[in-house]
């Protein structure tokens, strides 16, 4: 049995379409539902292209009852029962007691060499201090933000006339690399670290 796959997104979708075209063949699961929290995220329509079936909640109408939210968020996640979900560019932070209702199963992918630079701008964070070398990070979800346990990292060199813009570009090609690598050993259970490099 394939282990079913939920990805949640809220913009582009770049990861989502790289995760989707990599469960193919022998591998060991298959995309059940593509989510994002913006009912204009252009993610949505790479998804349907590749017959994935979409849905938006739109968190704006809650303001600020995450948990309402949230809520709905999980009675969609509990119709698709993923056993792995996904967060390729999902920029909501998730209430430590939603994560407990998906304990185990959730994988995030965040623009840093982790532990460093949790949050936004990581990009200009890096440059800021000066950084010599920058990356990208799989990690499991746990109750701390970008916080839990890393799975796999792919690095890159920091030129010196680096932008935010230009480490980003350069870098999203190797985290499409490093998510489809580390999904596919995380859905056998497979929890050993996975090295990309450029
Ligand atoms: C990616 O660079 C991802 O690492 C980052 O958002 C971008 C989404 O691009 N995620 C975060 O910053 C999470 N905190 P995509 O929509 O094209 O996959």
């Amino acid at each position: 049995m394939s282990k079913r796959v939920a990805i949640l997104i809220s913009g582009s979708g770049s990861n989502m379409v790289s995760l989707i075209k990599s469960m193919t063949g022998d591998h060991p699961a298959r995309p059940v539902l593509v989510l994002s929290n913006d009912p204009e995220a252009a993610g949505l329509a790479k998804a349907r292209a590749l017959n994935v079936p979409t849905l938006a909640i739109d968190h704006k109408p809650f303001g600020r009852d995450r948990a309402g939210f949230e809520a709905e968020l999980h009675r969609a996640l509990s119709t698709a029962r993923p056993d792995i979900i996904c967060l390729a560019g999902f920029m909501r932070i998730l209430t430590p007691e939603f994560i407990k209702k998906w304990d185990g199963k959730m994988l995030n992918i965040h623009p840093s060499l982790l532990p460093k630079y949790k949050g936004l701008h990581t990009h200009a964070r890096a440059l800021a201090a000066g950084d010599s070398e920058h990356g990208c990070s799989v990690h499991e979800v746990t109750a701390e933000l970008d916080g839990g346990p890393v799975l796999g990292q792919a690095r890159i060199a920091i030129q010196p006339d680096d932008t935010p813009e230009t480490l980003a570009a350069r870098l999203l090609p190797l985290e499409h690399q490093l998510y489809a690598a580390v999904l596919r050993k995380y859905a056998i259970g497979d929890r050993s670290q996975v090295t990309v490099s450029a």
